[in-house]
């Protein structure tokens, strides 16, 4: 657990922690997050590649989560929000990027598929994560199962209330969500979860101190062999 004075500090320490990645291991496999928290580190990681050639030729990339229904031209798919904010401002092979396609006629193969090309690709050697206020990680709501594979979930009312600003009113916000199961995040190599600001204490604390359970699935985190959490002073400040 590395507390840092501020997001923004916490943020290019992240990104130093996957830039350091990507140049031992070129076509090493992310896993990667939307979510307003690892912004600031994508806005990183397009700087080292600007300024220090990052060479993203060889990555692999493979999103949590994306919302049933909305098709990548929609700008509230996280598919669009990869493009806008990463993959467009760097030099990825859009090929070897990949997200759920929320608008998969069969969405169950869709969840099986992905987990193929997850395991085809080797697996994933670093998965980055942020924390919902209720302590979900990707779109593994509390009570959810703790070995899921990738599935569709359902929204939590407070994920509903927290994502839905976004879509203008309540009733345009997905219900439901293509996600990395737990089970499948647990199988990347290296976790690497951010959480800033005062609205994710609870969660935080519950993560890192409580005790492993369901209601807190990023508490599974104590469980894996290598997952680093980075904090600023506001979110660590129940620990
Ligand atoms: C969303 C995403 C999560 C994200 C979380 C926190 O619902 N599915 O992957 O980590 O909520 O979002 P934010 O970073 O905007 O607080």
């Amino acid at each position: 657990v590395l507390i840092q004075p501020n997001a923004d500090v916490g943020c290019a320490l992240g990104a130093r922690i996957i830039a350091k990645l990507v140049r031992e291991k070129p076509d090493c496999v992310l896993g990667l997050a939307t979510g307003r928290t690892p912004l600031q580190l994508y806005t990183e990681l397009i700087r080292l590649h600007r300024n220090d050639g990052l060479d993203f030729s060889r990555v692999t990339t493979f999103n949590l989560d994306e919302y049933v229904g909305l098709p990548a031209a929609h700008d509230q798919s996280y598919r669009w929000f990869m493009r806008e904010n990463l993959f467009r401002h760097i030099n990825i092979d859009p090929q070897r990027t990949h997200v759920p396609d929320g608008t998969a006629a069969d969405l169950h193969a869709e969840c099986r598929d992905y987990e193929k090309r997850i395991r085809d690709a080797g697996g994933i050697d670093l998965q980055l994560l942020g924390l919902g206020r209720n302590g979900h990680i990707g779109f593994n709501e509390p009570t959810g199962s703790l070995r899921g594979r990738t599935w569709i979930k359902i929204l939590s009312e407070q994920t509903l209330r927290d994502n839905s600003a976004v879509f203008g009113d309540f009733s345009r916000m997905p219900r439901h969500a293509i996600s990395m199961g737990v089970g499948t995040i647990m199988d990347a190599r290296r976790l690497l979860l951010l959480a800033f600001g005062p609205a994710k204490c609870r969660a935080v604390s519950a993560m890192v101190e409580g005790p492993l359970s369901a209601i807190c699935p990023a508490s599974m985190l104590q469980w894996h062999e290598r997952a680093t959490v980075v904090l600023d002073e506001a979110s660590s400040a129940g620990l």
